[in-house]
Formats: structure tokens, sequence, C-alpha cells
């Protein structure tokens, strides 16, 4: 049975996944309509899906504890951006405040003692370690590539690649 605290802290936590997966479509629908983004594209709507994964497990993890979750109201998301450059700075400031709040959440399972949850967000520790990995990997390619055109290109070509991407097309 989960916790007063934990539960709420659970749900803070569904709230922030959802907010992930509306912040990465809002990136993904301003990339479709730029010219010549359709792997940055591809690839934001993917991010999306995975967020919605990521608040679907907590959803189920607390009903499945004997708690509530609670479907939260969302913020709307930044729609428009000043380049490609912001979007991708956006995405690693974002995963890195997702990985403060799952960290936070790791340490209050430890004070409660509740090891069930401290078990269950050890997917998310490695999920989020993945993530940063993924945004800085790409934030240094593009500072790498500043405004050159074919840099951008070939940038937008393979990002397609990165796993999950390609077949979600
Ligand atoms: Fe589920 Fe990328 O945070």
């Amino acid at each position: 049975m989960l916790s007063k605290t934990i539960q709420d802290a659970l749900n803070k936590q569904v709230q922030m996944e959802a907010e992930s997966s509306q912040a990465y479509l809002a990136m993904a629908s301003w990339a479709e309509i730029q010219p010549g983004l359709q792997g940055v594209t591809e690839f934001f709507y993917k991010q999306s899906d995975e967020e919605r994964v990521h608040m679907l497990k907590l959803i189920r993890f607390i009903n499945e504890r004997g708690g509530f979750a609670m479907i939260p109201a969302l913020e709307q998301p930044l729609l428009t951006f000043q380049s490609i450059i912001r979007v991708f700075e956006e995405f690693l400031k974002h995963e890195l405040k997702v990985s403060d709040s799952i960290n936070d959440l790791v340490h209050l399972s430890l004070t409660e003692k509740d090891y069930a949850t401290h078990n269950f967000l050890q997917w998310y520790v490695n999920e989020q370690m993945e993530e940063e990995r993924v945004a800085r990997t790409l934030n240094d390619k593009l500072e790498m590539i500043g405004d050159d055109k074919s840099g951008m290109y070939l940038f937008d070509r393979d990002i397609l690649n990165y796993p999950g991407v390609a077949e979600k097309k």
C-alpha cells in the first residue's frame, strides 16, 4: 500500500511525464511545418509517445499498489521556437528537470522505506541516463554544425536512425 506522501509524489511525476509528452508533441508539430526537418519531426513525435508510456507506467503502478492515479490538468507547452538549436536546448533542459524529479522521488522512497517504489523507480533512473545522453549528444552536434546548411541536412537525416525513430515513420 502506498503512503499518502508517496502517492502524492508519484502523481506529481505523472503530471511531469504528461507535460513532457505535450512539450515534445509541440516540438514535433513546430518542426513539421518547417522546411526540411522531417527527421527532427519524427524524433519528437517518438519522444512524445515515449513520455506517454512513462506516464502510463506510473498510473498503472500507483493504482496497482492501492493508490489512486489522478489524471492532471496540463499547462500549454511552448509552441514556437526561434531555431532548431533552441528546440534541442529546451529538450535537454527539460530532461534534466525530469532527472532531478526522479532523483528526489528515489530519495523519498528510501526515507519512506517504500522499497517496492524504490525498485520500480530504477527503470526511470536508467531511462533518464539514456535520455540525457541522447539530448547532450544532439546538442553537441548542433553546436558543431552552427549555421552550416549541409551539416543540418545530415543532422536531420541521421536523427531518423536513432533507436525507435525509424520504425515509427
Ligand atoms: Fe520521461 Fe524523458 O522523461
